[in-house]
């Protein structure tokens, strides 16, 4: 593997990596979560901190780390001048606390509150963003990691928290205000001008043959990230919060916005060197963050690792399903798409653009009043995503894991979030287990904000 490792000249260097202070306040047993302004340093010192919407005020918000079975407790009290909500995400929680206005809770008003109080039924890597004018408020800074830990601890060195985000900024390192723009929601979306890495905690050096756990998180509104180590070997061994069966070679990451991906890398490069973490473009390999290896020659390196412990988690199979639903995305620049129904009336392209709307699943553009199905609790569902687009689309669905079934008759891994490529054609099951209204998104979330949604009844 040749690798042409270059500075990211936008912004300068690396940037400084801001340490969060989680300042939660409590109230009775309820941690709040406040929805405010802020500042984070996300440029390099030589640029003014950037002013943001942030959990407690910054970005990420608290960490926010539970044990597998534990309840998450939380009352978000809004002092942003935009009502908005949290949606816990890839957390299979009861509907009523899924965040979703319009479908699971009306949005929180400006100094409005709201109690969550849900059960992390999986250990893994999730995380949580505002699902309220989510184009805006995501890309303004309103997420967080939320861990949720095996009840044995793992066999690492470090466990480490991986946040790359995708910001578009001006020239004094301020987020610009350019939301909702027609280009960006017809094309690949909000896409920024600066990437940038938050690890929790930072480390800044290592030793040879140490083993990390690393949660990479994808917070990026629209940007699709291509993650490679350096001087580091190991295993993806979790998707989207769930373990895989067998833990795969680690050969690059691809995450799409909202995809997880946890990985064991041990250090491997001779030391003294520099491992590590790149952003791929193209042929180039930008440093988003950088440790020095120091030599300790006592320790050799750990076994391949054996799987993490499953996530109590229905796999569905093909010879279960009992509906088959087509889920057809169209639309977009260079889709060719004519017309859509959108709140209930038919709309030629014209149309639907002025009211902000480009993109359509089955036909339809925005949230439906009805739910594009109706199953019945415990079903096997199938649903067959067609992309007749130019683009791929990261599609999340709410309250449950999928996996794959591939044409070849194997399945996938269990994912929340699968990235369709463009004319792509994908089948997903799932055994629709969680009673409730589910939504069915493109996480792109310029795509989900100009059409890309729906929902699913199940129960
Ligand atoms: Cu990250 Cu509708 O969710
Ligand atoms: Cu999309």
């Amino acid at each position: 593997m040749t690798l042409n490792v270059t500075r990211r000249e936008m912004l300068g260097g690396i940037a400084a990596l801001a340490a969060v202070p989680a300042m939660a306040g409590t109230s009775g047993q309820m941690t709040i979560l406040t929805a405010r302004e802020g500042f984070a340093r996300l440029a390099p010192s030589e640029y003014p901190e950037t002013a943001i919407w942030g959990y407690d005020g910054g970005v990420p918000g608290p960490l926010i780390q539970l044990t597998q079975g534990q309840r998450l407790r939380r009352r978000l009290v809004n002092e942003l001048p935009q009502p908005t909500a949290v949606h816990w995400h890839g957390v299979r929680v009861e509907n009523a606390m899924d965040g979703v206005p319009g479908i699971t809770q009306d949005a929180v008003p400006t100094g409005g509150q709201f109690e969550y109080d849900c059960r992390m039924p999986d250990a893994g890597t999730f995380w949580y963003h505002s699902h309220n004018q989510s184009a805006e408020q995501v890309a303004r800074g309103l997420y967080g990691p939320l861990i949720v830990n095996e009840p044995q601890e793992g066999d690492v060195d470090h466990d480490l928290i991986v946040m790359v985000d995708d910001w578009r900024m001006t020239d004094t390192a301020q987020i610009h205000d350019s939301f909702n723009q027609m280009h960006d929601l017809s094309h690949a979306g909000r896409l920024g001008n600066y990437v940038h890495i938050e690890m929790i905690p930072k480390v800044t050096s290592l030793s040879r043959n140490d083993r990390l756990r690393v949660r990479f998180i994808n917070p990026s509104t629209d940007r699709i990230l291509r993650l490679r180590l350096r001087g580091m070997e190991g295993w993806v061994m979790a998707l989207d919060g769930m373990p895989l069966e067998t833990p795969q070679p680690l050969n690059g990451i691809v995450l799409a916005p909202a995809q997880r991906a946890d990985v064991f890398a041990d250090v491997t490069t001779e030391a003294p060197d520099t491992a590590m973490i790149l952003q791929q473009e193209g042929d180039k390999g930008y440093v988003l963050a950088e440790f020095t290896v120091t030599g300790d020659q006592s320790r050799s390196r750990r076994q391949a690792p054996v799987p993490l412990p499953p996530n109590p988690v229905e796999k569905a199979t093909v010879d279960a399903v009992t509906r088959q639903l087509p889920m057809t995305m169209e639309g977009g620049a260079m889709g060719g798409l004519r017309e859509g129904i959108y709140k209930g009336q038919m709309m030629g392209m014209r149309e639907l653009v002025e009211n902000g709307q480009v993109w359509t699943l089955n036909g339809v553009a925005g949230l439906p009043d009805a739910p594009f199905a109706e199953v019945s609790l415990g079903e096997t569902v199938q649903m067959s995503l067609k992309n007749e687009t130019a683009f791929p689309h990261a599609m999340h669905l709410h309250g449950h894991h999928f996996r794959e079934l591939r044409p070849d008759g194997t399945y996938g891994p269990l994912r929340d979030t699968l990235l369709v490529d463009r004319s792509q054609s994908r089948e997903i099951v799932f055994v629709a287990d969680n009673p409730g209204d589910w939504l069915f998104h493109c996480h792109m979330l310029s795509h989900q904000t100009a059409g890309m949604k729906t929902w699913l009844r199940v129960g």
